[in-house]
Formats: structure tokens, sequence, C-alpha cells
């Protein structure tokens, strides 16, 4: 069989990942592909120690690879959505197969870049940009592919999922623990996406077009970070029997698809509670098999590299098929790829935990449970705590049942206009993923 030669540009965490893998596993990744998968060129700035790169040829124009004539596949692991987008366009354009781990070049430009590619017959593939080294696009995309997706719900973020719980467990202090991500190669260039949800909402797109078979809609994802959580909300979330976790939600409901990445509290007997550290995990409901979940390395160098070879094999595997016959990016052809209703957050119904500081004396409970049952919305479970010596205020933590986001902002609004009220209420979504 035709040998398959590989060009990687990009040799930060991931391409050096990439790198070793293939160096290491050739004969392996040889016999699983039945062809000769040869790295022929690598592009990178600068070397990376973690790999060695002696046996290769090497270059720091990204761009030679892309009009390197003897490249099949080119591997996009240089980051970012300009330069990176330039470069795919290009190596399309060359006829060349692309493999990329970059989630905010797919979230952003991928249906430009899929048109592309299916104009010159080419293949994009993107497993690594979800979840790291779990194969979740390959289980939405074709070990799924009987079911009409429900919902899915993910911790996609390992530098989220690991501040998270390093908080919990050790009572470390949110900036310690992000700069511990950032010295493990998790976390991003620009670590506020990872914070700020930005980084989970770029890989929610992408699982769920697969999921719904909607085209990548970046900017209609509801995000909100984990800047704002506090210990004593883990403290409370853990007495009501739950664990916070920032997820990743797409659900499909009659009047549209929800998008949303936020906090969110899920009882603590769901596995996906129980995911900790840098591990990521994908819950999927199928109307056919009921809920699946994958759980794995969501960062680092070779779980990345996993999946980003593994694309190559894939890619390498299909190389001999007519590219009407391969497996379509999105999983649907994409003829049946179309825009569905993308619900705002206002439409939104979920349960919610709320938390407050209120002033000690009698009634004022009874005026918040006053506007909350005004509003609709009923009280599930509720603490309160003694005040503390020399302290007129106590902290309140409540469970409401299910209610439409824009129905409690208003409460909400009322509740923090009252006197007896100091500051903001605290307010974190509960799932209970069932
Ligand atoms: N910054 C990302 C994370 C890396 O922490 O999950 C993998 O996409």
């Amino acid at each position: 069989m035709k040998p398959v030669r590989v060009g990687i540009c990009g040799l930060g965490t991931v391409g050096s990942g990439a790198v070793n893998i293939l160096t290491r596993n050739k004969d392996m990744i040889n016999a699983r592909s039945g062809c000769d998968i040869s790295i022929i060129q690598i592009a990178a700035r600068r070397d990376n120690p973690n790999c060695n790169t002696s046996g290769y040829k090497v270059t720091r124009d990204i761009f030679e690879v892309a009009n390197n004539p003897d490249v099949d596949i080119l591997v996009e692991v240089i980051g970012g959505t300009t330069v990176a987008k330039d470069l795919v366009l290009k190596a399309i354009a060359n006829g060349k197969h692309i493999v990329t781990a970059n989630k905010a070049l797919i979230a952003h430009h991928g249906n430009e870049i899929f048109a592309a590619a299916k104009a010159r017959g080419v293949t994009v593939a993107f497993e690594a940009a979800v979840a790291g080294g779990i194969p979740i696009i390959k289980a939405i995309r074709e070990g799924l592919a009987a079911n009409r997706i429900e919902w899915l719900a993910g911790i996609i973020n390992g530098t989220g999922n690991f501040i998270l719980t390093e908080m919990r467990d050790k009572g470390r202090s949110f900036d310690d623990v992000l700069k511990e991500a950032q010295a493990l190669g998790y976390a991003e260039a620009d670590p506020t996406f990872d914070v700020e949800g930005i980084d989970a909402a770029h890989k929610l797109v992408i699982l769920a077009s697969l999921a719904f078979g909607i085209p990548l809609n970046v900017d209609k994802v509801f995000t909100e970070g984990i800047t704002k959580l506090t210990p004593a909300d883990v403290t409370y979330a853990e007495e009501l029997g739950y664990r916070i976790k920032n997820l990743g939600i797409g659900r499909r409901t009659a009047k549209g698809i929800e998008l949303r990445v936020h906090p969110t509290l899920i009882p603590e007997k769901r596995l996906i509670a129980n995911v900790d550290g840098v591990m990521n995990a994908v819950l999927v409901k199928g109307d056919a098999v009921g809920p699946t979940l994958y759980y794995g390395a969501g960062a680092g160098a070779e779980p990345t590299g996993s999946s980003i070879v593994g694309d190559i094999v894939d890619v390498a595997r299909t190389l001999t098929a007519a590219p009407e016959n391969r497996v379509p990016y999105l999983g649907f052809g994409s003829d049946f790829v179309a825009e569905q209703p993308i619900l705002s957050i206002d439409d939104v119904e979920c349960a919610n935990y709320l938390r407050m500081s209120v002033l000690d004396k009698p009634g004022v409970l009874s005026k918040i449970a006053t506007i909350l049952s005004d509003s609709g919305i009923s009280i599930e479970a509720m603490i309160q705590k003694e005040a503390k010596e020399g302290e007129s205020n106590v902290p309140l933590i409540l469970l409401t049942n299910i209610v439409q986001e824009k129905k409690l902002a208003a409460a909400i609004r009322s509740i923090e206009s009252l006197d007896s009220i100091s500051g903001k209420v605290q307010r974190i979504r509960v799932e209970s993923l069932k």
C-alpha cells in the first residue's frame, strides 16, 4: 500500500506528544493502519526539549509543509485562529488532508473549513479538539449513529476541573492551582479561555453539531466561568449532596436546542460528579442506548497526541475510499446539517442553588419565601447557619425547583432589593443528569 506522509505544524505540548507517539509506536501504528505512516516534515518556531526530532526534517516555516507536494496529511497543532486558518485552508487548497487539535479554529471557522474540504475532496479530522484523549467524536459520530441524541453534558475543560478539584480537596487558592495547571501544560495560552468557559464553549459547539446535526454555532453558547465560585459554595453544595462541576450542556428541547457552559451542582452519586483533576468526561444520552459515559485525560501531550495519531490512522485507512463514502465530518451528510433554533438562556429551565447573606432577625426568611412563591418558584431544600459571634448576618442557602431563567432572574432582583439582604445572591444552576 502507498505510504502515507505526514507533516506536523507545531511542536508545543500536543505536537511533541504526537511526534513521540508516532516515533515510539511506529510498527504498531503501521500494522493497525495497513500502510507505512511516516513523518516527513516538522515545522516549528523552536525546538521542544520533550521531543527528539533528530531523525526528522525540521523547518521554521509552517507554510513549507502546506506547500510540500509530498505531504498527504498536515497536522495543525499551532493553535489560534488566524495563521492556523490560513494554514489549513492553504493545505486544503493543495489537496492535503487535515488533522487538527484546534477547537477554537473548528468552533469559529469549521463551517467554512468543511465546505472547502468538501469541495477539494479531502478530510478534516479533529478528534483531539474535544476532551483530549477521549475518542468522544468517534463515539458520537459512529458508535452512536443509531441514536437520536437527547442531551449531552461534559466536563470538557481539564484546567477548570483541576482547579475545582484542588480547591475542594486541598482548600488551595484559585490562582495557585491555575499556575500549576499552566506549568503542567494543561491550560490554554490565554488561561481566561479555561476559567471563563470559552475553551469549553468551543468544545461544546463541536459536540452539539455532531449530536444534533447543526452547523457550528459558537456565538450562541451561553458561557459563565468558574471565577466567582467560593470555597463556601463548594462546602454548602457538599452538605446538600452535590458536587460543583463546570459543565458544557447541549440539550434538544421542544422549543430549541440549549447550548450552555456554566458551573453546575450535580448529585454526588452520579459518576460524572466524581471525575476529578485534569480528567474529562462526557455523558451522552441517546434515545436507544440510554446514558453513556466517556472518561479519560482531557489534556496533556500524549493523551491529546493519542487522538491526533488516531485521526492520522483513520485518514490513512480511508484514503482509498471515495470522498462521498467517508464518514462525514459532523456525522450527518452535509445536506442534512441544518440550523435549528438555539434557545436564549432566558428561556432555559433548570433548578438552582441560591446563597445569600441575610440579616439574622424574624421575618426575613418569610419575605424571601414570599418573593419566590409569588414567582411560582418552590424551595426544595434549605440550609441556614447560626450567626457567628458578633455578626448580624447569616448565610442562607436554598435549592429551587426547575424554573425558567428569566423568572428566577426577576425573583433574584427582588430578593437583592430587600433591606435585610447584603450584597448579591450567588446563583449556581443545578442539573440532576437523570
Ligand atoms: N486547556 C484545555 C483544558 C486543554 O484544560 O482542557 C485541552 O483542550
